[in-house]
């Protein structure tokens, strides 16, 4: 059977009450009635998970967290575990953002997380990507780097719960001309594989979802879907507009 394809939205810091929240998950939720061969996850901010998952009946839509902390018990001010998450229904969970990795977070910490995560029973999204692009090709070792660090010590038992985003970071939060042409992510993608492959062997490699984020709109998704060798989209500021997000999904199920 053929894998599903997977578009995840990254709520970020919105929206601003529960309100709004609410009826945005509502509207995909309509949507994914319909949805047969795309996984489609949500990732609110904390506060609103329970009140999401409450309402959660549905097959077709799971919810994520944007971050989970790498200890499960504890006195860490601030900090969410990923019982917790789990508890709130959170089936997946962002690690490594590239907004959390510039206040910070370096490939060290993300990797605690992602195996504390998956240990406990949560799919990881793990994000990499350069911050800039140069000629000489320096950005493939950045990114082998990420990779291998942000995984050091995954468990690979549970690699078959392991996504890789790649999102380089100059082109999040832009429009659908800035988003990166399908041939270069695509390229990209074949370099990630192999660096996987090198890791795990390439059949397991072959196995771990690539998607791909970075100002994926309704004007780009069928291009990006179809010509980037990817297996869907982590969306940003699309995610926050109810029919932009379900065009998205529609063309990812269709493509
Ligand atoms: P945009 O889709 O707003 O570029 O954000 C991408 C992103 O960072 C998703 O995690």
């Amino acid at each position: 059977m053929k894998a599903k394809k997977i578009v995840i939205g990254n709520w970020k810091m919105s929206p601003h009450t529960r309100g709004e929240a609410k009826s945005l998950f509502d509207s995909v939720k309509k949507k994914v009635t319909s949805v047969k061969k795309t996984n489609v996850v949500v990732c609110p901010p904390f506060v609103f998970l329970g009140m999401l998952a409450g309402s959660l009946r549905s097959k077709n839509i799971s919810l994520g967290g944007q971050d989970v902390f790498y200890k499960s018990r504890g006195s860490h001010t601030g900090e969410v575990s990923a019982d917790m998450l789990s508890d709130s229904r959170a089936e997946y969970v962002i690690v490594g953002h590239s907004e959390r990795r510039a206040l910070g977070e370096d490939d060290e910490i993300v990797a605690k997380k992602a195996i504390q995560a998956v240990t406990d029973g949560l799919s990881v999204i793990i994000c990499i990507g350069e911050d800039k692009r140069d000629e000489s090709g320096k950005y493939l070792s950045v990114l082998s780097e990420e990779l291998k660090n942000s995984l050091y010590k995954f468990p690979q038992q549970h690699l078959n719960k392991l996504i890789v985003a790649y999102e380089p970071i100059w082109a999040i939060g832009k429009t659908t001309f800035d988003a990166m042409s399908p041939a270069d992510i695509e390229g990209t993608v074949i370099f990630i594989r192999k660096t996987l492959s090198l890791m795990y062997g390439k059949e397991r490699a072959s196995t771990i979802p690539i998607i791909y984020g970075g100002s994926v709109t309704v004007g780009n998704a069928k291009s990006l879907i179809t010509d980037g060798g990817i297996s869907g989209f982590l969306v940003g500021h699309e995610s926050l507009i109810a029919s932009n997000f379900n065009e998205i999904i529609s063309i990812v199920e269709h493509a």
